[in-house]
């Protein structure tokens, strides 16, 4: 098994704990070097503790890996910089973008407040951002890179959890678009949607917004919610899947997104429509208030969150 990864230089953000240092220990067992990235943070953003990075570092290089630290707040351009810069200063390359860096602030849209919705938004896809954005030129001239990003199935829809839901669905955007412009450079962009129990995003409150959404008769995340052992995964199954997904045997996938749930791996379908009427003359409002348009296509959909609420 060893080796897969030799020669390669990964940066892997939020690497000092949870899924990220899974991720950094199994792609360093494969040979791969690592810069951890890692602020040392609360799970609700802020805070700093920067021996978080150097304590993973510590464990990597025990188990034979070559790893640096790198401290930065995996938020902006200026930092997603720095952590490309740390690769090529430590190990000369880089070859894997791992944006695994992640806060929550669980609420609803009544609740979250502008700095709960920036700050999610700076961690959870500025920062996926700055550091795509440089490590990209590296790529585009070696004509080969990959990048995995972390979203998440609160990005279907989490109600009480809609800052992170918003931003971990942007995540699917960017990537999908950076997929197309990489593409043709030898470039691959993916995203795993995870859950995994054993980590600090897998809070009591994420388990509750999701009961309480069940009670109310609201889907929670999507229409397929995951049988009960949905946090079964812990985070080296999450990792596995993740390094996988840069390894060359997932050479086939791009802008591509895929979930791990306890026991089940899937690939979600790229974005259909569900029903299409045409319209050779233009849409008027009467036209869509016929029965066969306008309530044809509507016939697809149906309003599962409209619950009583006392
Ligand atoms: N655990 C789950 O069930 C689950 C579900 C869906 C998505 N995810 C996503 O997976 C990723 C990893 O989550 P986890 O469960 O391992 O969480 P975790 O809190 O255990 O680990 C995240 C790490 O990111 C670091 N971090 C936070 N903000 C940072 C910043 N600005 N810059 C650099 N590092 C920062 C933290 O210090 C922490 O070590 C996150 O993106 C999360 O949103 C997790």
């Amino acid at each position: 098994m060893a080796g897969r990864f030799s020669g390669r230089v990964a940066v892997v953000t939020g690497a000092g704990r949870g899924i990220g240092f899974e991720i950094a220990r199994l792609m360093g067992r494969e040979g791969a070097k690592i810069v951890v990235n890692d602020l040392g943070g609360a799970s609700s953003g802020g805070g700093g503790d920067s021996s978080i990075a150097q304590q993973a570092v510590d464990q990597l290089k025990a188990d034979g890996v070559e790893a640096v630290a790198e401290t930065s707040s995996a938020d902006s351009f200026e930092n997603g910089a720095r952590i490309v810069q740390a690769a090529l200063d430590a190990f000369g390359r880089v070859d894997i973008v791992m944006n695994n860096a992640g806060i929550a602030r669980p609420g609803g849209i009544d609740e979250m407040t502008e700095e709960d919705l920036d700050l999610t938004l700076a961690v959870n896809l500025k920062g996926y951002a700055g550091t795509i954005h440089a490590a990209a030129p590296h790529f585009m001239a070696q004509r080969s890179g990959v990048i995995v990003n972390m979203s998440s199935p609160s990005g279907f829809g989490h109600r009480q959890n809609t800052a992170y839901s918003a931003a971990k669905e942007a995540v699917v955007g960017l990537s999908r678009s950076v997929a197309r412009d990489l593409g043709p450079y030898g470039v691959r962009c993916n995203v795993v949607r995870p859950m995994a129990g054993g980590s600090r995003m897998a809070t009591p409150r994420m388990y509750e917004t999701l009961a309480e959404s069940a009670k109310l008769g609201i889907p929670p995340l999507w229409n397929r919610w995951p049988s009960a052992d949905g946090f079964a995964a812990g985070p080296e199954q999450v990792a596995a899947v993740a390094v996988w997904l840069c390894s060359d045997a997932a050479a086939a996938a791009n802008g591509r997104e895929f979930f791990i749930v306890g026991q089940e791996l899937g690939i979600l379908p790229e974005p259909e429509l569900q029903r299409t009427s045409f319209a050779p003359e233009g849409w008027t409002l009467e036209r869509l208030l016929r029965p066969e348009v306008g309530a044809y296509v509507l016939g697809a959909a149906q309003n599962r969150f409209a619950g009583p609420v006392s």
